[in-house]
């Protein structure tokens, strides 16, 4: 396969240009397509993976283990609990004796003490690709699955679909913020109508908000910010509602866990999915907090895409993997 993703490394969202995440959701159709048909495509046979989870993790090991299985090449779930991390193994030795073994190490560490440095350090001493399976500031891979799942349900061309990422309710106060991270910022290249919607103590990184609208300004998107859910759910294409914590929750998680309380009423039900356009998505990574987030009745309703969009996982990262790692 000739391309120009042959060894690089896939960390934020912005590492790979808008007509790379184009040739990527390509192959991921490709590939989806010969799935479905049960032809073989051994793109990385003999290859292999390290899989490093610092976070637990249903969908994603189970998607990265699938599709190099399905590529023809392995992959190695390492669990960082049961390594000698503990014990003085640094980034750097990962980097340089995992670069050794495996064909691309995949990582995800999900705390705010590290942000993203851990990874970016483990790739600086990496020879192979380096693929985040989700850190403190970015889940590129959730993203670009979101991506492909909007397009297979709205077409192509984004452009005036108004796509609403919202903040929601959950019984836990410290959820990540990398999901809406790494939403904003892809999609604002794909000119979509953006809506960025959270109570205003649930800020995301002013970094991220600021490259997001400079996205906008290039790719001629739509990007605002406000702080009521029934607005934003207003005649909205797709709905993306999920919790993360506010920022204040790195120095004083009491304070978090008294904040989150005064917005329980952000869960998306019935009512505010009728505000939404009559075909609108409903999309959320999992796992959600049923009930709590998003009722039974949306979640498990006609306008719910959550499953179709976790598969979708699988046929990305088989994409990017056999592009970055053959
Ligand atoms: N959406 C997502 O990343 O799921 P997991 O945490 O189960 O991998």
């Amino acid at each position: 396969m000739q391309t120009n993703l042959r060894g690089r490394d896939f960390i934020g969202d912005l590492d790979f240009s808008k007509e790379e995440v184009e040739t990527v959701l390509d192959v991921a159709w490709d590939l989806k397509r010969k799935r479905a048909l049960g032809e073989p495509h051994p793109l990385l046979r003999d290859k292999t993976l390290a899989m490093l989870f610092f976070f637990t993790s249903t969908r994603t090991r189970g998607s990265f283990e699938a599709g190099m299985a399905q590529l023809g090449g392995h992959a190695a779930f390492i669990d960082s609990d049961t390594t000698q991390i503990a014990h003085g193994d640094t980034a750097k030795e990962i980097g340089e004796i995992f670069g050794r073994y495996f064909d691309g190490i995949a990582i995800r560490q999900c705390d705010w003490q590290f942000g993203n440095k851990y990874i970016n350090e483990v790739a600086r001493y990496s020879r192979v690709p380096v693929l985040n399976m989700q850190d403190d500031i970015y889940h590129p891979f959730q993203c670009l699955a979101d991506l492909m799942t909007i397009m297979e349900k709205k077409g192509r061309d984004l452009r005036r679909r108004k796509i609403v990422v919202s903040w929601a309710y959950a019984a836990s106060y410290s959820k990540p913020i990398s999901v809406p991270q790494s939403l904003i910022l892809q999609l604002t290249r794909f000119g979509a109508d953006v809506v960025l919607a959270h109570p205003p103590e649930f800020k995301l990184m002013p970094e991220i908000v600021e490259m997001a609208r400079e996205n906008a300004r290039k790719y001629h998107s739509g990007f605002e910010i406000v702080h009521d859910m029934d607005e934003a759910f207003k005649d909205a294409d797709v709905v993306y509602p999920k919790s993360w914590g506010p920022l204040v929750t790195t120095t004083d998680k009491n304070e978090g866990k008294v904040l989150i309380e005064k917005y329980r009423d952000w869960i998306t039900d019935q009512r505010r999915m009728d505000l939404t356009k009559e075909d609108s998505i409903y999309m959320h990574c999992l796992p959600a907090d049923r009930n709590l987030e998003v009722t039974d009745e949306v979640i498990d309703g006609p306008h719910s895409v959550v499953y179709d969009e976790a598969e979708n996982r699988l046929h990305v990262q088989k994409a990017v993997m056999a592009l970055t790692m053959s």
